[in-house]
């Protein structure tokens, strides 16, 4: 093989690892879940009103202990009803959101794949998620 062509071998490989990597970064709380439980879920789901014994203001409100089972089972989106409550059809009253439209399925697959790789979620400010006054 001549020089050329184990460069351009080498390049295309590089290429390959970088587009496979950019492909499926971790999924970021902070960027990517939190505004859709913000826009979403919190209304319902805070420390005035609490349904289903579930806030979702932060990390260790939204894993404190329940008499039902835990709402997030990090890796385990299967076991997780934070997962499967947005997959029930929409009659199910365990479906969510309990009203107004359905989340869009690219964003229900963001949260499976968000507690598949651990449901991180940071503490502290960053991990606040606030009621947000409805726009419209
Ligand atoms: C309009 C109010 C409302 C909104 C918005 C809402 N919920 Fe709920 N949620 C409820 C009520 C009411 C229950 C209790 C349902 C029951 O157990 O019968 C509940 C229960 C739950 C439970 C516990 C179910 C169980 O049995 O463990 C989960 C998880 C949940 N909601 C997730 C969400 C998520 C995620 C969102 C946003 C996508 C959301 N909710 C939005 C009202 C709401």
């Amino acid at each position: 093989m001549k020089m050329k062509h184990i460069a351009a071998l080498v390049a295309c490989l590089f290429l390959t690892a970088a587009v496979h990597a950019a492909e499926d970064p971790p999924v970021d709380f902070v960027k990517q879940i939190k505004p859709i439980l913000a826009d979403r879920c919190v209304e319902c789901h805070n420390s005035e009103t609490i349904f289903g014994e579930l806030n979702l203001q932060s990390r260790e409100l939204a894993f404190r202990k329940r008499k039902l089972a835990p709402a997030i089972v990090p890796g385990e989106p299967e076991k997780s009803m934070l997962y499967l409550a947005l997959t029930l059809p929409p009659k199910d009253k365990k479906a969510m959101p309990a009203t107004g439209h359905r989340i869009p399925k690219d964003e229900v697959s963001l949260i499976r794949q968000w507690i598949k790789e651990g449901a991180k979620w940071p503490e502290g400010k960053e991990g606040v998620v606030s009621v947000q006054r409805k726009k419209s």
